[in-house]
């Protein structure tokens, strides 16, 4: 099974897909924790893509390509996609590259969020750099101040979560990444619209509500 997530920076995409990959037993394929990791490890993949990521511009497609066609492959196309295809030459080359495999994407779940909503998210966000897991210093707040409930390691803002750069995030996904639904629709894809506006728990209802659905009838 593939699905894909998309949704604007912050709308919840990493917080939902955690829980889908947990229910549904796929693989967590997000473009971004691919290439943080990257970093940390100073591979050249890592090092071509800092400048883009902390400017809050997309990495070139065909890096992203690449990166993304491997880890498909070694999750063996169970996966969730999350920040990728984020382009419209990623969706073609994503098409091209399951029909390779004779898969196809299941099911493209788009979170939809209002801009004035997003800063105040991605700026609060906190992240274990140990275990990946994800915090708000509002709406979803770690047990002990500052610590990760589950690895007990401090937690950290990522670097592009300053509001300058949150800035240019979100015009680079008006201008490059939103015409990727337009993409699937003019092909005739079903793309289940969900309200990313709402709390944590109820969006997961409703995307695990469409998923449901679909296992169904599969
Ligand atoms: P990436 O890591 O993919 O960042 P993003 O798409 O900007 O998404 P985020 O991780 O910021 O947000 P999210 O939607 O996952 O929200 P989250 O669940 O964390 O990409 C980073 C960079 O890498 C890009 O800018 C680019 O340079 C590069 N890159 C990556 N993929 C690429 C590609 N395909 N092509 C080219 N370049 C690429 O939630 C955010 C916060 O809100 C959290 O604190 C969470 O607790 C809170 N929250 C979540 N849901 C709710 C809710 N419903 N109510 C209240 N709070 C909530």
């Amino acid at each position: 099974m593939v699905i894909v997530l998309l949704g604007p920076p912050g709308a919840g995409k990493g917080t939902q897909c955690k829980r889908i990959v947990e229910k549904y037993k796929l693989v967590h394929l997000s473009s971004g924790d691919i290439l943080r990791s990257q970093r940390a490890s100073g591979t050249e993949l890592g090092k071509k893509a800092a400048e883009f990521m902390d400017s809050g511009r997309l990495v070139p497609d065909h890096l992203i390509i690449e990166m993304m066609v491997i880890a498909i492959e070694s999750a063996a196309g169970n996966c969730v996609l999350d920040g990728f295809p984020r382009t419209v030459v990623q969706a073609a080359e994503l098409d091209n590259e399951l029909s390779r495999k004779k898969k196809k994407i299941d099911a493209i779940i788009n979170l939809v969020i209002d801009d004035s909503i997003l800063e105040k998210r991605i700026t609060g966000r906190r992240s274990c750099p140990a275990c990946g897991a994800v915090y708000h210093v509002d709406t979803l707040k770690p047990k002990v101040d500052g610590l990760c409930d589950k690895c007990s390691q401090k937690l950290v803002q990522r670097t592009d979560d300053k509001p300058k750069v949150v800035k240019q995030r979100l015009e680079t996904y008006h201008q490059q990444t939103a015409a990727v639904v337009g993409f699937y629709g003019d092909k005739g894809r079903q793309i289940f619209d969900i309200d990313a506006a709402k709390s944590i728990d109820e969006v997961t209802a409703l995307v695990f509500k469409k998923l449901d659905s679909l296992a169904a009838v599969r």
